[in-house]
């Protein structure tokens, strides 16, 4: 057998071995979807981190898009913050300093597992003062009286003097009304036409220089998540993480599944596959394989082909 032959055979038999690995079966979590990394409690699909999320939170990997779904609509999830656990999204119907745009609102499932971050701003734009409920007529009906948060007034100051978008359609600022996901009540509600008001701006993180460049606030919604009544992380859930794998679950019977690289499921992490491979790998570079009359009966043969 010459020299040329043998390695020829070699990369032959690699060639079978990554092919059949990789196609037996892949993880069926994914743990990117688009730019976005996902770990748990987030999920790809069915079976994947946590059942409470998978209803809500979905990857379309032929987009490459992560999305949120409510029952007012569907919206791109821009980033996560895993550590702050807050989930960023869009909207594309809401208002930025560069467009204006009508919308029915934004309001999350009652029983979805996330909140509206403080950090959240809304502002209500183009809002009826007579009819819209932000602002309550006077019990002795000599006006009208405005639940706006009134300390953040100066939001809505900037937004029409600095937003050519907004100045341009003639709004009264007068109908203009900063809304804190605190006073939007139990359940989340943020519906414009209940509230009278035309659109809406939403956006996080509003440092305190920036409050007067509305061109460059972080237009969205951000949405805090716990993992649980003690928002404790699952220590299980972060040992199958830390060996490459994504956290799961059964979908039958809701228990823990670590989803390992090649599609195989554990119950608790995927470092028995890395044990494994660490006596396989030897195994081959060290041409051990050649002392066994398996390996030789599949080179005489692959050799004897015509
Ligand atoms: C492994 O778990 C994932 C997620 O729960 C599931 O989609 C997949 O079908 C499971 N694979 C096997 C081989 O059981
Ligand atoms: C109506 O009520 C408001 C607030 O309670 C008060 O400021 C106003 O003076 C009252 N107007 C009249 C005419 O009583």
């Amino acid at each position: 057998m010459g020299l040329k032959h043998s390695s020829s055979l070699f990369l032959f038999i690699l060639f079978i071995f990554f092919f059949l690995s990789s196609r037996v079966c892949s993880q069926a979590c994914l743990k990117t979807c688009g730019q976005i990394p996902i770990k748990y409690p987030l999920g790809t699909g069915s079976g994947c981190g946590d059942s409470r999320f998978t209803r809500y939170i979905k990857c379309d990997p032929d987009q490459q898009t992560l999305t949120l779904t409510t029952h007012t609509g569907c919206y791109p999830i821009t980033s996560v913050d895993y550590t702050k656990q807050i989930i960023y999204v869009t909207d594309s119907s809401m208002s930025t300093c560069a467009c204006t745009r009508p919308s029915q609102g934004f309001g999350l499932d009652w029983d979805a597992p996330f909140s509206f971050h403080d950090d959240t701003v809304f502002t209500l734009l183009d809002c009826s003062v007579d009819e819209s409920p932000v602002f309550k007529p006077l019990s002795n009906s000599t006006g009208r009286v405005s639940l706006c948060d009134r300390q953040s007034s100066s939001i809505c100051n900037f937004l029409y003097s600095n937003c050519r978008a907004i100045s341009l359609i003639n709004l009264q600022e007068s109908t203009c009304c900063v809304y804190v996901p605190l006073d939007l009540g139990p359940s989340f509600e943020m519906d414009l036409q209940k509230l009278r008001c035309s659109s809406y701006s939403g956006f996080y993180n509003l440092g305190p220089a920036q409050e007067s460049h509305p061109e460059n606030w972080n237009y969205g919604i951000a949405l805090k998540y716990k993992f649980n009544v003690f928002d404790e992380y699952p220590a299980v859930c972060g040992g199958c993480e830390r060996s490459n794998g994504a956290c799961g679950y059964n979908t039958q019977t809701s228990s823990f599944v670590c989803n390992c690289p090649g599609g195989i499921n554990t119950t608790s992490d995927c470092f028995f596959l890395y044990n494994s491979a660490s006596i396989l790998l030897p195994w081959f570079s060290t041409g051990a394989w050649m002392m066994y009359p398996l390996s030789w009966v599949v080179i005489w043969t692959v050799m004897s082909l015509p």
